[in-house]
């Protein structure tokens, strides 16, 4: 048995349990977000307004015992707003740092696309590069530096969608809906009682299960998760299935097929196994691919939807046994 694979399942295990004490249901989005942290990347997470995306990043990060902070993205934002700058000291008579809010650990980048492409560009850079260049001087970020950017719709007037080259950069893109009946109704009933969500993080209720240094060495741990032959080729072909379908204009690219591999790689061990499943593959095809495909305009005009085209590609694939 491999003793840090064993770990890295246990404290996934528990890093969900920490975090459903505060947010009611949203199972699937918290392990996305958990699979994003894990594999050393970032995701886009679209979803309506007050659908718990702060409060779910700040939980996230006391969870794995790192800071959080919050950009909100505006159509005046510079990029120094986002990295830093060097301010003249008058008592000193020197320059010091004033550091950006990428010097996090957890990021939430809200509404991303109001911004120009110049200050969306130097988010990017950092998001890639775990860096950050200052008045020419390097600047390393975070190790576990992990960002979750949100998009307005694309139809609000005076955004810049990003490019597609850009939404590549990003491992997930997270949907997140509104709340079942049931679970309002539990979030209400917490509202009442003095426990609402916000209470119980910060009266300290949720418990952090690991540091952000050892984070990273939990990440090597993936690697060890069986990935068989018969299943790499699978996630190629589902991959390349999006290429050659109809109502597809842009399919995606070979890094939709690396994210399908490590994603489904951390799902498998979010789901307690050492090895990937197709269910796996399955599981992680819609927010791999969501936002790498490009419609026909055609299709998108008889309303056909992504979600709905991914579904046709993994019909077509054969699964291995
Ligand atoms: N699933 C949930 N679990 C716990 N609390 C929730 C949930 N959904 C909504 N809430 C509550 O809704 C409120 C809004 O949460 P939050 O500010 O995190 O939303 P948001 O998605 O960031 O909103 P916005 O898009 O406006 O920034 C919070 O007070 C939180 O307590
Ligand atoms: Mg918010």
């Amino acid at each position: 048995m491999n003793t840090q694979l064993e770990q890295l399942k246990e404290i996934l295990a528990r890093s969900r349990a920490e975090i459903g004490k505060v947010i009611i249901g949203q199972e699937r989005v918290i392990d996305h977000a958990l699979i994003t942290i894990f594999t050393g990347h970032h995701a886009l997470i679209e979803g309506v307004p007050g659908v718990a995306k702060t409060l779910l990043v700040r939980t996230l990060a006391r969870v794995l015992g790192g800071d959080s902070s919050r950009i909100q993205f505006t159509p005046d934002l510079m990029p120094a707003d986002i990295t830093g700058t060097n301010v003249f000291n008058l008592q000193t008579n020197e320059f010091t740092l004033i550091k950006g809010p990428v010097f996090t650990d957890f990021l939430l980048a809200d509404e991303i696309n109001r911004a120009p492409a110049k200050t969306q560009s130097a988010l990017l850079q950092a998001m890639q590069e775990r860096l950050v260049t200052i008045d020419r001087e390097t600047h390393r970020l975070a190790p576990v530096f992990t960002v979750f950017a949100t998009q307005n719709p694309i139809e609000y007037e005076g955004t810049y969608p990003l490019p597609e080259a850009q939404k590549d950069r990003f491992l997930l893109k997270i949907p997140m809906d509104y709340p079942s009946r049931e679970e309002e109704l539990q979030l209400a009933d917490r509202m009442l009682g003095r426990e609402s969500p916000e209470n119980v993080l910060a009266a300290g209720g949720v418990g952090q299960v690991i540091g952000a240094e050892d984070l990273g060495l939990l990440r090597e741990a993936l690697e060890s998760v069986l990935v068989k032959e018969e299943l790499r080729a699978y996630v190629v072909d589902v991959v390349r299935g999006t290429r050659g379908h109809e109502g597809i204009l842009a399919g995606a690219g070979p890094r939709a097929t690396q994210a399908l591999l490590v994603s489904s790689r951390a799902r498998a061990a979010l789901e307690g196994r050492d090895f990937v499943t197709p269910d796996d593959v399955k599981e992680m095809a819609g927010p791999v691919l969501d936002h790498r495909i490009v419609l026909r305009p055609e299709f998108e005009i008889e309303g056909v939807t992504i979600p709905e085209v991914i579904a046709a590609v993994l019909k077509e694939v054969p699964v291995p046994r």
